[in-house]
């Protein structure tokens, strides 16, 4: 691989930086604002280097749709005001613009395309898409360690066309990881959350080699609930994951490892309820499940006790009402108690786990919080990420 850090003559080079910048947006106001604090670096080393740096990044999931509300205006926005540069967003259809377009004004110095999963290619991987990107730059920069996992079109497929390095966030992360996972003490348990099921769920039989304890929160837990046979009401599920299910607990027989999931459970009739606390038997149709209950939380709290590593990865519950947002806070102060101590080995990743330690203050209380969620225990299955290995490959 190569590193950008390295790279001696940028000067006026145009620099296509892929960034992850899918920061979590509430009507277009940024909630936390983490991923783009962790990019200043390359931005100011790019800078340094009198480089012309065009950044690519994603907001959200809006499957090749122009969708207003994912735009990066206000991440745009934000940045502009922490570099104190005047940055152009370019809205045209990516299609149109040309090399010879871009940083006309000899002044400018970062220009923004807009979302890039607004165009349908991106997540295809797609070939032209690919070239017609790299037709824009001299050479790309991949910092964006949290989507590499990713096999996209911005992310792997062009460093097919385009001389590629390694950012110095992805380069960080990684090398944080690379340690962790070489010098990690058992027992060793991994907390697991979040909404994205369908990214997690087919990890999980991955990891049960690797842990001790695997303890299963936030959305994915509402599939293990229903496949257990408990009434799950109108809480958010991934379809067809029985058979996965059924694997995660015959493996974990087979390896020793514990899986724990909710023993009861904080539910509103809608995101912006109230909680209340349920056993798994009282759950009703027009429930939604939106934490984890006391039980389940001074369960969860005994597990870490007893652990010399913790990886927590999403959140959880729905900490965005902070009616639901307890388990997700006790999970971190539990951890944060022992680490102050250092009597665990304590690592957070993803976005919404960085915007849950945020939000109690507390996010260098971990010895290393990763910015990836996804990817971050993509990585720890031990796989090579689509965006790394691409890097590998062409040197
Ligand atoms: C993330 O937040 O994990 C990355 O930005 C990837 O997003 P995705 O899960 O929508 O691909």
């Amino acid at each position: 691989m190569k590193y950008i850090r390295n790279q001696k003559n940028l000067i006026d080079k145009k620099v296509l930086l892929r960034l992850d910048l899918n920061v979590p947006l509430k009507n277009r106001v940024i909630t936390d604002q983490t991923r783009i604090d962790k990019i200043l670096p390359i931005i100011n080393f790019l800078l340094e280097k009198k480089s012309k740096i065009l950044i690519i990044s994603h907001v959200g999931r809006p499957k090749g749709k122009r969708i207003e509300d994912l735009s990066l205006k206000p991440i745009c926005e934000n940045l502009e005001k922490k570099i104190n540069l005047k940055i152009n967003l370019i809205k045209e259809d990516i299609f149109k613009i040309k090399k010879e377009d871009l940083f006309k004004d000899p002044e400018e110095k970062v220009i923004f395309l807009e979302n890039i999963r607004f165009y349908e290619e991106e997540e295809k991987n797609d070939i032209n898409f690919s070239k017609h990107l790299a037709k824009l730059a001299d050479i790309f920069v991949n910092d964006a360690f949290s989507c590499s996992h990713r096999s996209h079109a911005s992310v792997s497929k062009i460093t097919e066309f385009l001389p590629s390095f390694a950012g110095l966030q992805l380069e960080t992360e990684v090398n944080a990881l690379k340690k962790v996972t070489t010098e990690i003490k058992k027992p060793i348990t991994c907390i697991i959350g979040g909404s994205k099921i369908s990214t997690k769920i087919g990890i999980i039989k991955n990891l049960i080699p690797k842990f001790n304890n695997i303890i299963i929160v936030g959305g994915m837990a509402n599939n293990i609930l229903s496949f257990k046979g408990n009434p799950i009401g109108k809480s958010i599920k991934e379809d067809d994951c029985d058979v996965i299910i059924e694997d995660i607990f015959k493996i974990s027989k087979k390896y020793s490892c514990s899986i724990f999931y909710p023993e009861d459970v904080m539910v509103g009739k809608n995101l912006e309820d109230k909680s209340e606390i349920k056993n798994l038997n009282e759950i009703l149709n027009d429930d939604l499940i939106l934490d984890i209950g006391p039980k389940t939380i001074e369960k969860i709290k005994y597990i870490i006790e007893t652990s010399e590593t913790v990886l927590w990865n999403g959140p959880a519950g729905y900490f965005e009402n902070p009616n639901f947002a307890n388990g997700s806070f006790e999970i971190a102060k539990k951890i944060i108690e022992k680490n102050k101590n250092n009597r665990v080995y304590s690592i957070a990743g993803g976005g919404d786990t960085i915007a849950v330690l945020n939000q109690i203050e507390e996010i260098n209380n971990f010895n290393f919080v990763s910015t990836a969620g996804g990817a971050f225990l993509e990585y720890l299955e031990g796989k090579e990420l689509p965006g790394i290995s691409a890097l590998n490959k062409y040197v």
